[in-house]
Formats: C-alpha cells, structure tokens, sequence
C-alpha cells in the first residue's frame, strides 16, 4: 500500500466521523476561527470550526450564516462551556443544524450534553484525564480531543505525547479520538494515527494561512517566534486559580499579572465571588486576545500560541498547508512500509 492509500485508511474513521475528505480539525481559535478561516478549512477537506468565545447569540447566528454563505462542506461550532448564554448558543446551533458541536472549558454543565444531542448534533469534547475520558463518554459524548500542554491557548499540565500514551490504547476502540497540541507537521499526524488516533487537531499552524483574518503584525509575531517564545502564563494567587494560558511573551505577561492581583483583591475584599473571578480572567483574556488579532497590537495583546509556533514560516493558502502536511505524513508512512 502506497503512503497516501496507508494515510487514508489510517484517517478514514475519522473523516467518516467528521464528514470531510481528511481527519483534521481546526483548532477553534477565538476571534481568528471565523467565517473565513472555517470555510477555508472546510473546502480544502479539513473539518473547521467555528470559535464562539464570547459571542453573544445574535453573533453567532450571524457567523454560522456567514460560513455556510462561502462553503456547503460540513463544519462545526466550538462552545465554552462557562458561557452565560451557553444554553442560548445550542439552541442557535440547533437551529441551523450545526452537524458537531465541540464543547472546550471544562466538563459540560448539566443539561448541555442532552441538549446538544437531542438537536441530532454530534457531541465531541476536550478530555484531559483518562478519568474523564471514560466519565464523558459515559454521558453521551461522540468523539473526544485530547490535547497536551503544547497547544495555543488554554491548557493543562500534561504533554500531547503523555496524553496520547495514556488515552488511546484504552479509548480510541470506543470513540473516535483526535490529538492535538504541538502538530506542526505530517510526520506528527501520522505518527498519532498510527497510534489510534483517528484524527487530529491544530490550531498553531493555520493562524498565518491567507485567508485567516489574524492581523498583519499577528502573523508576522507567529513567523519570527520559535517554540520557546511560546510560554505557559503564570498563577501569582493560589487562591485564584487560573487556567494556564500559552502564548508569545511579550509586554502583556505583565498586565495579566496585575489583572490577577487585582482580581485577588476584589475577592479579598468579598466583592465578588470566585465563579464571578475567573470569568473576569477569562474576560480579560478575551479582550487581550482580540487585541492583538484584530488590532494588531503585539505587545499589550495576548499573542496565544503553541510550541508549534517555529514551525510557521510563512504566510500561505490554506489549502497549501494541508497539501505539505498530507505529503508528509503520506511520506513518513511510505518510508516505514518500504
Ligand atoms: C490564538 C488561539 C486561540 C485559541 N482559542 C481557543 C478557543 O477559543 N477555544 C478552544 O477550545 N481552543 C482554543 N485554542 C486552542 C485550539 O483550538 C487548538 O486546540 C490548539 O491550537 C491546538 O494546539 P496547537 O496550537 O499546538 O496546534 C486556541 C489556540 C490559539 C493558538
């Protein structure tokens, strides 16, 4: 069997999962996974996803509308599950048929699970523990993302590698399971498939396709940085835990760190309560994110990014991406036939 005949056997679970031609998933990334990055993704075979974040109902009506305006393959919305409004965004969802529906944030609050399967959407959730792993699938879950310590954006303690170790040999014959964090190239991909995975996730290595809306000055910081200048955020509160968040560093390490404390002192002084203090992190991460993507500026906004950051070098199609990335993984497969 060539690479590519090997390549598509070892993805065509997953795809099949997905409905798309390859077992890829873009990563939802907040305000850069809209409507023109997802569509991309979609028509060049992957399977995009729609990054809610923070959007209000109204918005994300507006952006699912707006996607399926540039490309009739399928795609799938990603939803936090400590949004306010998270019951409101399904319903919205429902509505259009979204076909999959990733939940990220945190195990789904009650309800949600049967909510999203009762519109006939499929239910694909993060799982960072082998635990939590068996617990979601228990309730219902389609399909689960395991996702390392590598990735951009929110993250746990532990490595892809150890995840992937750890989870697939017992989950990946129950559900379809993708790996993400860290995937920066084919060999990657084929290596975790051949592992079990059915498919994988990225995020890192989309941001400077052409078609992504991400600022200028937001590409140009994901060329020039290499896989160190990726780093984890730093909780200065233990009684303020806050989700790691992996980004370039840059000045806005600094304004997260004053956010924390302030934050702290709200608690400190009983103005508020805790679930109300991390929504106000993540709030803050939101904005500072949207800073930099949209607004292009570098240094006070949060540039989220995964270790696999050294390994963008340029600005290119989208479609082009995905054709080095199937020629690598089809070639490291054709090297351990021969
Ligand atoms: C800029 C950026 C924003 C992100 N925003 C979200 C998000 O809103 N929701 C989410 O579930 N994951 C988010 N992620 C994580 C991605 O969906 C994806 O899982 C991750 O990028 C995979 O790891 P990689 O960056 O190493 O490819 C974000 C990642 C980046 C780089």
């Amino acid at each position: 069997m060539s690479g590519r005949a090997r390549l598509t056997a070892l993805m065509a679970r997953g795809a099949a999962f997905l409905g798309s031609d390859y077992a890829i998933l873009g990563g939802a990334m907040s305000w850069v996974s809209e409507r023109n990055l997802v569509a991309a993704m979609s028509n060049a075979g992957c399977f995009g996803v729609i990054a809610c974040g923070a959007m209000t109902p109204a918005l994300l009506d507006a952006e699912i509308a707006g996607t399926k305006a540039l490309t009739s393959k399928p795609f799938g919305v990603n939803l936090i599950t400590m949004h306010p409004d998270l019951d409101a965004l399904i319903d919205v969802c429902a509505s259009h048929a979204v076909g999959h529906v990733v939940l990220a944030g945190g195990l789904p609050p009650g309800g949600a699970i049967e909510k999203i399967k009762g519109s006939g959407a499929r239910l694909i959730c993060f799982a960072p523990a082998l635990a939590l792993a068996k617990k979601l699938i228990r309730s219902g879950v389609d399909a689960l993302v395991v996702e390392g310590m590598e990735a951009g954006g929110h993250i746990g303690p532990v490595s892809t590698s150890v995840l992937a170790q750890e989870i697939l040999p017992t989950m990946a014959s129950e559900v379809p399971v993708f790996v993400a964090g860290g995937i920066g190239r084919g060999e990657a991909v084929a290596g975790y498939l051949e592992m079990g995975a059915a498919g994988v996730q990225l995020g890192t290595r989309f941001v400077c396709a052409t078609e992504s809306i991400a600022h200028p000055n937001f590409k140009k910081a994901f060329i020039r940085a290499s896989a160190r200048d990726a780093v984890a955020s730093v909780q200065i509160d233990p009684r303020l835990p806050v989700i790691p968040v992996r980004a370039l560093k840059n000045a806005s390490s600094e304004l997260f760190t004053a956010k924390q404390r302030e934050v702290a002192q709200l608690l400190d002084e009983g103005k508020i309560e805790m679930g109300e203090a991390q929504l106000q992190i993540e709030h803050y991460w939101a904005g500072a994110l949207r800073r930099a993507v949209i607004d292009g500026d570098v240094e006070h906004g949060s540039l989220m990014a995964g270790q696999s950051v050294g390994m963008v070098s340029r600005e290119e199609p989208l479609a082009d991406i995905v054709a080095t990335l199937l020629e690598e993984a089809a070639a490291a497969l054709e090297r351990r036939e021969s």
